[in-house]
């Protein structure tokens, strides 16, 4: 059942369109997030859904009730910010019940309310504290609390992480799919690491320019991106983006690159002989061996394995998935692959549709690859 529906939204800031025609619908209790660069208009659109910021045109329903007019405390929502300052002068059992007070939240209830919600978070020790005596991790789980305490039927989260270091984000991360689980509340995350994105969520709605790009599955956008800029923003290390040409050999597509040419198989019913690229992930490269001529560009070494980047000529450089103990030299001269299977291809320009039909096959090792589809030179 939808929770939270946005029909047609658009939002302008005097000329300029924030947020364009966006139409996305979310389930009960599912957890979205909104993914996208700096400016996208993610948080505009929680802001939206908040009440904060009114759409210019397009409905905006949660649950039954069209929400476009009501003010925020109206809206069963509660949303956490990026800064979520938390007051100073009060005690963490203060601040979490704050929105209950605001409420006019009798008081044994709202005790009982505080109890609960820090309970839940661990916070039941660092009642009386003050926000200063705490880590960033607990100053992030009383900001939690206090949009929490109130048990609303939507909770929006602006970027509630980004404060935090990396190992602490982590930790927080499991923590939140955790809270989601056990309230099974719908919950919409804006944030612009598509590591957090994918991780969470059970869908992403990838923004771009103010307009979604894709709203599926963190598998499918992963393994069938939309269009050229899904495939680049998802991924570490990024997805290899070769551009070159499509042509079509008996009644199959063949992708150019400069230096090497790809079996594209079967494409959909938009691909077009002319300009076009090519999308690889690191891992669909196998380096080592292959029809493909390179030099080593370089070998980083993160443990488990490394991230090998192949030089083919001055504009292009692949990169791949080696194992650790698969070490070259600099400049070293170097085959390697691409298997087909996983490669995409996108129509001409930075938003270029993707080409293929369906999902490729993930996970394809080296032992299963057809060695027939595999890149010629
Ligand atoms: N109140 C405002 N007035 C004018 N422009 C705004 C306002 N709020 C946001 N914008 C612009 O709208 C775009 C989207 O902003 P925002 O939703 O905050 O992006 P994101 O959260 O994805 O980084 C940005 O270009 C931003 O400068
Ligand atoms: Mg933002």
């Amino acid at each position: 059942m939808a929770d939270v529906v946005l029909t047609n939204v658009n939002k302008k800031f005097g000329t300029f369109t924030a947020v364009e025609d966006l139409n996305l619908d979310i389930g009960q209790g599912e957890f979205i997030s909104l993914l996208g660069p700096s400016g996208c208009g993610k948080t505009t659109t929680l802001r939206m859904l908040a009440g904060l910021e009114f759409p210019t045109s397009g409905e905006i329903r949660i649950g039954e009730r069209v929400v476009n007019d009501l003010p925020p405390g109206d809206r069963d929502i509660a949303m956490v910010f990026q800064s979520y300052a938390l007051y100073p002068h009060m005690s963490v059992g203060q601040n979490i019940a704050y929105p209950l007070k605001k409420r006019r939240v009798p008081k044994p209830e709202r005790a009982e309310l505080v109890a609960k919600t820090a309970e839940m978070l661990q916070l039941t020790p660092l009642l009386h504290r003050k926000p200063k005596e705490l880590s960033g991790g607990q100053q992030q789980r009383v900001a939690l609390g206090r949009a929490l305490v109130r048990d609303p039927k939507v909770f929006l989260l602006d970027e509630p992480l980004s404060n935090l270091d990396a190992k602490l984000r982590g930790y927080m991360r499991a923590e939140l799919i955790e809270l989601h689980q056990r309230l099974g509340r719908t919950m919409v995350y804006v944030t612009h690491d598509q590591l957090e994105a994918m991780t969470m969520s059970d869908r992403i709605a990838v923004m771009e320019g103010g307009k979604l790009q894709q709203f599926a599955q963190p598998q499918e956008v992963y393994r069938a991106p939309a269009n050229r800029f899904v495939a680049s923003f998802i991924g570490t290390p990024g997805m290899n983006i070769v551009d070159g040409a499509l042509r079509e050999e008996s009644g199959q597509w063949v992708f150019d690159a400069p230096g090497f040419s790809v079996n594209a198989g079967d494409l959909g019913s938009d691909a077009r002989p002319g300009p076009a690229a090519m999308g690889i992930r690191p891992e669909g490269l196998t380096i080592g061996s292959g029809p493909i001529q390179g030099t080593i560009q370089l070998v980083e070494q993160t443990g488990h394995e490394n991230i090998t980047v192949v030089r083919l000529d001055d504009d292009l450089r692949m990169t791949g998935r080696t194992a650790p103990d698969q070490i070259w030299r600099m400049g070293e001269p170097v085959q390697f692959s691409i298997d087909a299977h996983q490669a995409h291809f996108f129509a001409e320009g930075p938003n270029g549709k993707r080409l293929n039909r369906g999902v490729p096959k993930t996970g394809a090792s080296p032992a299963n690859r057809t060695p027939s589809k595999e890149a010629t030179s």
